[in-house]
């Protein structure tokens, strides 16, 4: 293990793993998924699944890196089940892809802490014109891509976890700072009604699909990410309190971040909050006016903090998506770390150029695919997160608490969890986890990505059809 570098206590791989969790995913991705699937009803199902669904898969990717201190393909062969290590292939894939779009929204938003910064509040009306503008936004990108780089190369230790030690609470101040604010403006409670006072009707299979993709999304689930941290942790540690702890620090900035943003996108309609779907413009359109009610001194200070500090949480995210095929080359094929990093971070930003000019400066891109049945056209940057983050990631932790369960068997999951966790035999809590793992997630998950590909895909209702 020495030689490929391990997290320094249990304090930095919760930092790391809390700062892979929380991300664009939380303050950006979350916020405007629960506008487009009717507030609160979104909410409802989003935590049900973080804590009911993932948190065992969780567990069961923190174990299994830890047991093979492997990348998740090589992880799956050094159990012995080499035949296994596709589920670990295409979570790599699946974070190559994520990673390609997500440079680029961590590229806008390190380009509106630029802009705010300059005082530029009226960015917010010219998102669209911003997006468009491929050539900065492009730089942005490459100075994303090249930090992200930059860190990974450090390795774990050095970089990774310094990284998010120190950035993450600060994030927390400024957010919660911004909630007391929004909770301060005019028409403030109709925001936070539509967030928090669900109406069951509004549950759709969409709702339901679309909260499951954010939930294996936000907690970076379901493609490795946490089996590749995993394999940097001791095995002193106790791998159920790690994982509950990245969930709720997780979970509690997303739902906090709605807090900030519901308010805020009331008191900018005026109170009515029939029509909200702000698609991943949201954040970018809303914030930027309402620094500017701050007024020209602390709104530029806060404005481009806030921007500064979501684009921080997006590195120690990006970071984590790198990490994953870097280690997979280090170990599988012998590549030099260095190397390995540089060459796949370019790799993956050249993937991300059609999602970079698919936000209207690229007609094609822009209009790249109308699904079977779908009314109007979906651009490159969302055809990649309906593959990746609604269909790919269930699908990984479907396939990942199977393998567990019935292929490694739960008798071996449960030793390695008992190994940090000396009660956890025998405790209501492995109790539950040989459930879920057994029956509830692979059943769910299953059902859930078959409603996923044939409703997002070919706009197929199974319940219509069903019932
Ligand atoms: N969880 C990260 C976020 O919310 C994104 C991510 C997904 C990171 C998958 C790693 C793996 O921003």
């Amino acid at each position: 293990m020495a030689n490929r570098g391990g997290f320094s206590n249990r304090l930095g791989f919760i930092a790391a793993a809390a700062g892979s969790a929380v991300g664009l995913g939380n303050i950006w991705r979350f916020p405007f998924e629960v506008g487009d699937g009717g507030g609160a009803a979104f909410v409802v199902m989003y935590l049900l699944f973080c804590f009911v669904l993932c948190f065992p898969v969780m567990i069961t990717e923190i174990a299994i890196g830890r047991k093979t201190d492997k990348n998740p393909a090589g992880a799956f062969k050094a159990l012995g089940y080499k035949n296994w290590s596709f589920v670990g292939k295409i979570g790599i894939f699946c974070g190559v892809l994520i990673l390609s779009f997500y440079n680029v929204v961590a590229g806008w938003s390190f380009g509106y802490f630029v802009e705010i910064s300059m005082g530029h509040f009226d960015i917010g009306s010219r998102f669209t014109e911003f997006t468009e503008d491929v050539l900065t936004v492009g730089l942005y990108a490459v100075v994303f891509m090249a930090a992200t780089a930059f860190i990974v190369s450090k390795g774990v230790a050095g970089g990774i976890e310094k990284a998010a030690k120190f950035l993450m609470p600060t994030l927390v101040i400024i957010i919660i700072g911004l909630v007391i604010y929004s909770l301060t403006l005019e028409h403030s409670m109709e925001g936070i009604k539509f967030y928090l006072v669900p109406d069951f009707s509004k549950i759709t299979p969409k709702v339901i699909y679309k909260a499951l993709g954010q939930a294996f999304f936000s907690l970076s689930l379901g493609m490795g990410a946490l089996i590749t941290y995993g394999s940097y942790v001791d095995s002193k540690e106790n791998i159920v309190t790690s994982a509950a702890l990245i969930t709720l620090a997780d979970v509690g900035i997303a739902f906090i971040a709605g807090l900030m943003m519901f308010p805020l996108v009331a008191f900018m309609n005026g109170g009515d909050m029939t029509n909200v779907s702000g698609g991943p413009g949201l954040i970018f359109m809303t914030l930027p006016g309402v620094f500017q009610t701050l007024g020209p001194v602390l709104g530029v200070v806060i404005g481009s903090l806030f921007f500064l500090l979501i684009s921080f949480a997006a590195l120690t995210s990006t970071v984590s998506l790198l990490e994953v095929p870097v280690a997979y080359m280090v170990d599988e094929h012998k590549i030099k770390r260095n190397r390995a990093v540089w060459i796949i971070a370019a790799f993956i930003f050249i993937i991300g150029l059609p999602s970079l000019v698919g936000n209207g400066y690229s007609a094609f891109f822009t209009n790249f695919i109308t699904y079977f049945g779908a009314e109007s056209s979906t651009n490159f940057m969302d055809f990649v997160q309906h593959i990746a983050n609604d269909s790919f990631l269930p699908l990984g932790g479907c396939l990942i608490v199977f393998f567990g369960a019935y292929v490694w068997k739960k008798e071996n999951l449960n030793e390695e969890i008992a190994k940090g966790y000396p009660g956890y035999k025998g405790s209501f809590v492995e109790m539950y986890i040989n459930f879920a793992i057994s029956y509830l997630c692979p059943v769910v998950l299953g059902v859930l990505f078959l409603l996923t590909v044939l409703n997002q895909f070919f706009s197929l209702d199974v319940m219509d059809m069903l019932f």
